[in-house]
Order: C-alpha cells, then structure tokens, then sequence
C-alpha cells in the first residue's frame, strides 16, 4: 500500500518549530527555521514575514500568538517626536525584533533598517500591522483589542506619518528605493506599486479599525477616505496598461504645457521596452510597477497586482485581465516555482546602474525576477476572488511536488524558477506559512474574507 506524504503535516511541525517565546508566551516566528551559521538577521521575527505566519494561525484556530504579535509590535513603535535625524520618526514599526536577554531577564530589541544592509526604513510594516490587526479582529470578534487607548493612538500614529503632506503633488506615497519586501536598491523608488497598494489596504484597514470619538479623530477619518478615493483614482486612471493604453503611450506627444494635457507625466514613447510590444496579450493587462515624472516602470510586479485584486483596488474587468495575462504568460511569471517576484529581470548596463552592481540581485535571481514560494499565496487568492480556482490548484500542484522535496527553500532562480536560489535559505519560514496559508484558501474561499475588501466606489476626486 502506498502512503501518500502529508505535505501539510510537515509544514505545520516546521511552523511550530519557528515560533519565538518571550518571557513564555508566543510572539512570533524567525525568518527561517534553519538559518544556519551564517544567520545574519534570519533568526529575527520580520513584520512583513509573520503575517504569513500569523495567517496560518488564525485560520488553524490559534489567535493567542497573533494577539501577543501585535501587541508586542506595538510597543516597539517609534513614538517620540523626531529630535535625532538618524533615528526612526513616529509611527515607524521595525522590520524585524529578536528577543535578548541579559542577567537572567529577556528584552526586545527592534531592528528600523539600521541594522541592515544600507539602513531602508521598512516602510511596509506599519501598513502590513494595520492589515494584520484587522484581521485578527474579523476572526477573533476580539473588539477590546484595537479599542484600547494605546492600540488607537498607534493607529493614529501610523496614518499621520503616512498621510502627512510632504513635497508631492500625487495622492501615492513617496518612498525610498528598497523600503519593502524588495530591501534592497532594484530601482523600487518614488512611488512603487508594491508599496501604494499595500498603503490603499492598510488605509481600508484603518476606516475599520479608527474610533471616531473626537474630533481629531474624526477629521482623520475623513482624511483617509479623501485620499482613498484620490489614490482609488489615480492607480486605476494612470498606473493600468493594456493594449490600448499601450497604443495611447506609443502614440503620446512629448513636453506637452497646460492643464488639459494627455501626457501627464511626460512619459515618452521610446521609453516602451521592446519586450513588452510582443509580450502583452490581447487580453491581459496589469498595473505599472511605478510611476513618476518622465518614468513609466513597464515591469510586472506580482505582490501589487494580485493584491489590487483581492482588495478590490483593480475593477472586476481589471482583475479578469491580470488573471488572464498570468494564464497566458504561465511559463514567465510561474514557470516551475510559483511565482515571479517580478518580469522581466534587469540585465546589463541596466542591472550595473540601477541596483549598483549587487550580486544578490543579478539577473533571474533573488529579487531581480526570481521566483519565491511565497508569493503562492497571494495567487491563490486572487484566483479565489476572481473565479479561476484552476489557476491556483496548476500552481499549487507545481509547490508541492517541489517543496518538500527541495527543503522548503527562500526563492529559487533562474528564467523560470528551476534551480533552488544562489543564496536561498532553506527552511524559510514564509515559505513554509505561505504553503499552508494557500491550501486552506483552496479548501475554503471563506478565508478570503481575512485580508479582502469589497469593491467601493469612491467619488471622483476630480
Ligand atoms: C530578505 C527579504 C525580505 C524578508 C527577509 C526575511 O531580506 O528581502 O523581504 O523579509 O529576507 O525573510
């Protein structure tokens, strides 16, 4: 008689087997189970990789670490007003912590990118808690939580940093390059997708979560729904490409003057990468991966585009047709590990003078078009939300023949994701949680309602 192997047994021991304590409770997970000797940070529990983890928890039934998490998080947030430029400002949340102890005695400490690799403020872990928190709350019913004073001062926090008025003339955020999950220089800078897709759902998020008991909290209410419907606006107006707004960029007159002009941001037509003219379907489209004076980012990037899906940021048409181009670019964006962290890679003079040269990143590698495991769980979810479950199970069939098999490994590389990644730990811990997270997701589209939102109509800001 042949056993079939539990794959899902397995990952399930691994993340037990990555769960951080403090002072005997659980708070989190490291970022991978086997670091190894060489183990820099990945021994830390990173905001942005718990909340893979802490999904698979309470979808499992097991809110207390994920209670714990936030709370814990919450007290490492940067609240003193900014005196000393070299330390984090208000409203920052670390990207990653590790518990120490001294004498006996166990303490926090919090990780703002000073620690690593050319010192990126993680701009991401304010609004992957605020997305994380609501979760919680729609599992749990546990209201007390976010209603108490310190949880609601932190949230007000958060959207004061992120919504202050800066030097800008857009309703997206401007970020430094690398501020995300992409952590190192690979040209991410200005006004990534990634980014203002992740700040339009932590922005959701905080309309559930914001009590409007006074009224500076109210008119802060009212300013995240302002900018909602501005940044709704501008990412579907400006960031979409399909074949016909192709067709409208090719034929764009440059250095046009005035109000009423169809160039807006002066984006020339030579700077359409030659790639995309033959590689875009008839009927696919997805959205830019940035945009900013004089630059179009022509790269497809998947964290933003699926999760435009799933919190209904892409129209139900736009959403069709990023499943759509996904389906008809298989071999590029899934190939044999889903998924691409973006396509197509930099290569060359671009890939010297846009990442500065970095051997982590070289071509098809790491963050520069490799393929993390992930990222499945984000493909699984909006192939939930948009009705082409198929799309999900072909992926999750290629996950786990692989997985297991090749020790639950950070990313893979190559042009479509065959080799296990250059400097890929094995064991990752997100790679792991992102499996399980994805199978429950196929066995039950109710665990969607986590981190989805419904479609809202904005009125136009215009
Ligand atoms: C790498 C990744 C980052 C991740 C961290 C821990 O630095 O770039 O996104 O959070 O590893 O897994």
């Amino acid at each position: 008689m042949i056993v079939k192997y539990d794959v899902e047994a397995e990952a399930w021991q691994l993340l037990e087997k990555s769960i951080i304590y403090y002072q005997g409770r659980p708070i989190g997970t490291v970022a991978a189970i086997e670091p190894g000797p060489d183990a820099l940070n990945y021994d830390q529990c990173f905001i942005r990789d718990f909340v893979l983890s802490a999904l698979a928890f309470l979808i499992k039934g097991k809110p207390e670490i994920v209670r714990n998490f936030l709370t814990e998080t919450l007290s490492l947030q940067s609240q003193e007003p900014q005196i000393d430029s070299f330390k984090p400002g208000p409203g920052l949340m670390p990207a990653s912590f590790k518990v120490e102890s001294e004498d006996g005695r166990e303490f926090l400490t919090a990780d703002f990118g000073e620690h690593a690799i050319a010192k990126v403020p993680p701009v991401d872990s304010c609004l992957w808690w605020l997305i994380l928190l609501r979760a919680y709350v729609k599992v749990t019913g546990d209201i007390s939580l976010f209603h108490q004073k310190h949880f609601q001062k932190g949230i007000k926090l958060i959207l004061q940093m992120c919504l202050v008025h800066r030097f800008a003339m857009y309703p997206t955020m401007l970020v430094p390059d690398g501020s995300f999950m992409i952590d190192r220089r690979m040209g991410v800078y200005e006004h990534p997708l990634e980014i203002q897709v992740l700040f339009y759902t932590a922005l959701r998020a905080a309309g559930d979560l914001l009590l409007r008991n006074d009224d500076s909290s109210c008119n802060l209410y009212n300013s995240v729904q302002k900018r909602l419907a501005s940044l709704t606006y501008h990412l579907r107006e400006y960031y979409w490409i399909d074949l016909k707004r192709l067709n409208e960029i090719y034929r764009y007159k440059g250095d046009e003057f005035g109000k009423e002009v169809a160039n807006k941001f002066n984006i020339y037509a030579d700077s359409i990468p030659h790639w995309l003219m033959e590689w875009l379907p008839d009927s696919g489209g997805y959205l830019a991966g940035n945009l900013g004076p004089g630059r179009m980012d022509f790269r497809f990037f998947t964290v933003g585009n699926l999760l435009a899906i799933i919190t209904s940021l892409a129209s139900d048409g736009e959403s069709q047709s990023i499943m759509n181009l996904i389906e008809k670019r298989w071999h590029d964006l899934v190939g044999n590990m889903p998924m691409k962290i973006c396509f197509p890679a930099l290569e060359g003079i671009e890939w010297r003078i846009v990442t500065g040269c970095d051997p982590k990143n070289t071509p098809w590698s790491y963050h520069n078009g490799g393929n993390w495991p992930v990222l499945l769980w984000l493909l699984t979810a909006a192939s939930q939300k948009t009705n082409r479950l198929d799309l999900a199970c072909k992926a999750m069939e290629i996950a786990e023949k692989r997985l297991v098999e090749d020790s639950w490994p950070e990313y893979y590389d190559g042009k479509n994701g065959r080799l296990i990644g250059k400097e890929a730990r094995k064991y990752q811990t997100w790679t792991v949680a992102g499996f399980l997270v994805a199978k429950a997701l196929i066995e039950n589209s109710r665990h969607l309602d986590l981190f989805s939102f419904e479609s809202h109509e904005y009125s136009n800001p215009i």
